[in-house]
């Protein structure tokens, strides 16, 4: 790629990151370890004074926190808007945003996705009062859209030309889709192999440069991390404060939902953590604001074969993150080293939630039990319900409590995993193949027969009989 491609940003070597704020909301950058609030982030959105991650705060609300009573009744008004930023489940919330101009804002009416009540899965783990949240209900069925319609506005706000991410699948394809809405080009990084066609395709369509590094996805980070030191390139990974802040309103959303009752828990999978800074952000932030009267317990499941976090909290205590080489077929959170621990770890101690490791086969199973509840989702989402029924098991969660499972991807990113599973081969050869028996009882592989009504009868009949016993 020449570098006459590429677009000067608008000062050398730091982003135009105001941190002045509207006649609605004054945000300011903070370093979430030395406290330091710069005027402007560098690329690769590290503090300047000792490399860790910023996030944004809010020191308008501290004097004059906005009456919340007016804020749900303005939220609620704009769902009948017609305008396109009132329409969005991300920027109708904009009162808790920091502030971007509404002409630089690019929006493909994300958010604005539906809270299901999963009777079996509640029927499974005892818990009646069980919801999912689902996020793969966006635009490009993931989660990351609601961060991403405020990034990536972020980076045409700055005049960039080009916007750059490292991902497992999902962040690339949101970020190819509203870089192509923001007229930007997009530079996706992605480990050659290991990520599911679903989200590969997406990229590609949107019009991505798509480049399948022979790594992992930690490798791609490392990459992109030197590229956008040396080219003006908007890095759109979560360790962007605006991406944060897009994915807050997911929490805002269901407190709205429900009432703005919150549940006991809220149960979110683990990879970058990203996301469970984010809607940990937000419920503190809502409970700051008095939107909420108390906090739900945030609990963060991950992968037994990605766990660096699990690690940090159950093994050190929440005092160090030692990275490892990941390895789940819950592709989407195979992660060896997080980017946002410090973050999720203050979440975790503020809400008092848990964390959890789940195995491959509990995925896989709870994957198809949300699946058989007419739901769906992809393997990473699926770690929730397998991490509800282990806390159910170890009493932190109760029958009676309520509880609400953030499912992050739509059912149809990874349909390998899914044909796999049900024809019976995800497990083959695998240590854990005592589960199948357990397994078997989901499955429902084609049937492949003549084209003769005789032998489909018969089909029908061999399931009814099943059904019935
Ligand atoms: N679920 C899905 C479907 C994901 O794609 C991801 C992350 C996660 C959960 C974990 O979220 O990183 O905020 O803790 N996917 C990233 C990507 C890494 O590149 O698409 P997190």
């Amino acid at each position: 790629m020449s570098v006459a491609c590429f677009g000067s940003p608008p000062s050398t070597g730091s982003l135009p990151l105001s941190t002045t704020g509207s006649i609605e909301t004054v945000s300011r950058l903070r370093c979430i370890a030395c406290g330091a609030t710069p005027e402007s982030a560098s690329q690769d959105f590290r503090c300047a004074a000792c490399g860790d991650l910023l996030e944004f705060v809010f020191p308008g609300w501290a004097p004059d926190a906005p009456d919340p009573a007016t804020l749900k009744s303005r939220w609620l008004d704009r769902r009948t808007s017609r305008e396109p930023l009132d329409q969005s489940g991300v920027w109708r919330f904009r009162e808790l945003l920091p502030h971007i101009p509404a002409e630089h804002a690019i929006t493909l009416r994300e958010g604005n996705t539906p809270l299901y009540h999963l009777p079996r899965c509640a029927r499974a783990t005892g818990v009646e009062n069980l919801h999912a949240k689902h996020q793969g209900m966006n635009p490009t069925a993931s989660f990351k859209d609601t961060g991403m319609t405020f990034a990536a506005s972020s980076a045409r706000h700055g005049r960039f030309q080009w916007v750059a991410c490292a991902s497992t699948g999902n962040t690339s394809a949101s970020m190819a889709a509203y870089a192509a809405r923001g007229n930007m080009h997009s530079l996706v990084l992605i480990p050659d192999g290991q990520i599911s066609w679903g989200k590969l395709s997406q990229s590609l369509d949107y019009g991505a440069l798509t480049c399948q590094l022979r790594t992992d996805f930690d490798g791609c980070v490392r990459i992109l991390n030197e590229l956008v030191r040396q080219k003006p390139v908007y890095l759109l990974n979560s360790v962007n404060p605006y991406r944060i802040e897009g994915q807050k309103t997911a929490a805002i959303e269901l407190m709205e939902q429900l009432a703005w009752e919150p549940p006991d828990h809220i149960i979110v999978p683990g990879g970058n953590l990203g996301n469970s800074s984010a809607i940990g952000k937000a419920l503190i932030e809502m409970r700051e604001l008095n939107l909420i009267s108390r906090l739900p317990k945030m609990s963060i499941i991950q992968a037994r074969g990605a766990n660096p976090f699990y690690r940090c909290v159950r093994e050190f205590g929440g005092k160090k993150l030692e990275p490892m080489i990941a390895d789940t077929m819950a592709t989407a959170i195979r992660i060896g080293n997080r980017a946002s621990w410090k973050k999720a770890l203050r979440v975790l101690q503020a809400t008092g939630g848990e964390v959890e490791e789940v195995s491959e086969a509990e995925i896989a199973i709870a994957k198809a039990e949300i699946g058989a509840d007419g739901i769906g989702c992809e393997p990473a989402s699926a770690v929730t319900l397998a991490g509800l029924k282990k806390l159910r098991r170890s009493g932190f969660v109760k029958a009676g409590e309520s509880v609400v499972l953030i499912l992050t991807g739509h059912l149809l990113k990874d349909p390998d995993f899914t044909i796999k599973f049900h024809r019976g081969d995800l497990f083959s050869g695998m240590p854990e193949s005592s589960v199948a028996a357990q397994a078997k009882n989901l499955q429902r592989a084609p049937v492949v027969l003549d084209a003769d009504l005789g032998a489909v009868i018969a089909a029908l009949d061999a399931v009814g009989e099943r059904v019935e016993k």
